[in-house]
């Protein structure tokens, strides 16, 4: 081993806590993002935890070369305290591992995204991009037995690191490894799509962990058939375990909630107040129907417009009255389909303002720049929330909008996102693919009595801030011993 580090907590996961951008003359500015992960973090009082973490951009990968192992902390970075390592990884490879398999793969398989009778179609190309995956999973297996200490616990995040559990196992077979996955899994007959020997891959790779982590039973479940179905692996349903090869791994159900105390904070800072006012000069005494998304095939925009225009041509009542504020923020642009998809987007929004629009009325407003501070004023503004996805891990969003809301909001919500199994009751469900159902719904929502709409409010709040990013967290922790 080329070095032996003290680290008794580590995370791993494709993107990290931040980034650099660097200015012509080569200067480097750090960036700290946001999300679940970071803030759940925040929790870990342990000075030695180490977060592993890919350099996504040139940027990062000067950063990460002029730090002595990658780690950042020790390369004159200040990462607010935490040590980062984050890994110079081949850009063809990274490349490959990234755009190829974990986006345009495996994304799409566990999200049903596949038009299947042109895709996928695993040809020879398709092998070159999995040795990548491969590759750079060992990247990360690698990193992580150089930073922990003996019996240290590891936490591997998401789809991007589902080989690493069983990799790292092989070279560290003393560390309690947890893994946890952020997105939906896919039944059986969809996920064996992925040719034989890759899907056994996949389910082995994740095998690896001691402990395997979703937002929800139906994520952990699905991911047991699979074990079940193709591997023959011994599935406990009730106590959620898989055994295989004498090996047995804990299912763990962990529904990450939202952040509230940060959320409630943040939404009344001075710059939120600012676009607050903005957004209410541009909609007047109009009732709102918000969504903030990133533009991902997933999240169903396409739909979510079309059931717009669907309640202004069904239901004419509402033609002055309501407006769309449709935040779309840009995702993964390397890939094509995410480009075209984009461009259905603004298509799509420029016709129903074609078709509804009046000189003092502009039915629909569509934001494509990314402003976390305009997301959290239209949460604040919103009557109604459309949270429509086709799947979803969890959606963070359905939970944040109640929380943040000012007259409390009524929420349209796809009974395919985690989030529906602990908001189904105070939210109005739809199949993301009914798009007269989901007008319906939109419907339903606006005429919703103010009471009504307080009281579930109230109840879809209180849901969503049960499990804080910090407990989501330390929950897995103390569940790994
Ligand atoms: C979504 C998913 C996460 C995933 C992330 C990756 O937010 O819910 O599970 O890790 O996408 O996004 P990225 O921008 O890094 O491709």
């Amino acid at each position: 081993m080329a070095e032996l580090t003290t680290a008794r907590i580590l995370v791993a996961s494709n993107r990290g806590p931040v980034s650099f951008s660097s200015s012509p003359d080569g200067t480097l500015t750090l960036r700290r993002g946001g999300g679940g992960l970071v803030s759940g973090l925040s929790a870990i009082e342990d000075p030695n935890a180490v977060w592993v973490c890919a350099a996504l951009g040139e940027a990062d990968r000067a950063a990460a070369r002029q730090s002595p192992q990658g780690r950042l902390d020790r390369g004159g970075f200040d990462v607010g305290g935490q040590a980062v390592r984050m890994l110079d990884i081949d850009p063809a490879v990274f490349d490959q591992a990234y755009n190829g398999i974990a986006n345009s793969t495996l994304w799409f398989v566990h999200h049903l995204l596949y038009d299947t009778p042109t895709a996928p179609s695993f040809d020879a190309g398709f092998r070159e991009q999995w040795a990548s995956f491969e590759e750079y999973n060992a990247a990360f297996a690698r990193a992580l037995a150089a930073e922990a200490a003996p019996g240290a616990a590891v936490l591997v995040q998401d789809y991007h690191l589902a080989l690493t559990p069983a990799l790292l196992r092989e070279l560290r077979p003393d560390l309690r490894i947890g893994y946890f996955s952020h997105i939906p899994w896919a039944p059986v007959d969809y996920f064996r799509l992925l040719p034989d020997d890759i899907a056994a891959q996949v389910l082995t790779g994740v095998l690896g962990a001691d402990r395997a982590g979703f937002h929800t039973r139906r994520w952990a479940t699905a991911f047991a058939d699979c074990c079940a179905e193709l591997l023959g692996a011994q599935v406990d349903r009730v106590d959620l375990s898989v055994t295989f090869q004498g090996r047995t791994t804990k299912l763990g159900v962990h529904s990450l909630g939202a952040d509230g105390e940060f959320l409630r904070e943040r939404a009344h800072r001075p710059d939120v107040d600012e676009r607050l006012a903005a957004l209410r000069r541009a909609v007047g005494e109009r009732k709102t129907i918000v969504r903030v998304d990133r533009t991902e095939l997933s999240k169903n925009i396409v739909r979510g417009l079309l059931a717009y225009r669907h309640l202004l041509r069904t239901r004419p009542e509402w033609r002055e009255r309501v407006v769309h504020v449709a935040f779309a923020y840009p995702s993964r642009q390397d890939l094509a389909e995410y480009r075209s998809y984009t461009a259905a987007v603004r298509r799509i929004s420029e016709e129903i303002n074609t078709e509804f629009g009046t000189m003092s009325w502009q039915p629909l407003i569509l934001q494509v720049e990314d402003d976390f501070a305009r997301s959290l004023a239209a949460y604040r503004l919103a009557d109604v929330a459309l949270v429509n996805p086709i799947r979803d891990g969890m959606n963070l969003v359905a939970k944040e909008i109640p929380v943040v809301s000012d007259q409390g909001c009524a929420l349209v919500l796809s009974r395919e996102a985690g989030a529906h199994a602990e908001l189904a009751e105070d939210a109005l469900t739809i199949n993301p693919y009914d798009v007269v159902a989901t007008a319906e719904a939109l419907h339903r929502a606006l005429s919703m009595p103010a009471d009504e709409r307080t009281e579930r409010t109230k109840r879809l709040a209180a849901a969503a801030v049960a499990l804080s990013p910090q407990q989501w967290f330390l929950d897995q922790l103390d569940a790994l011993v």
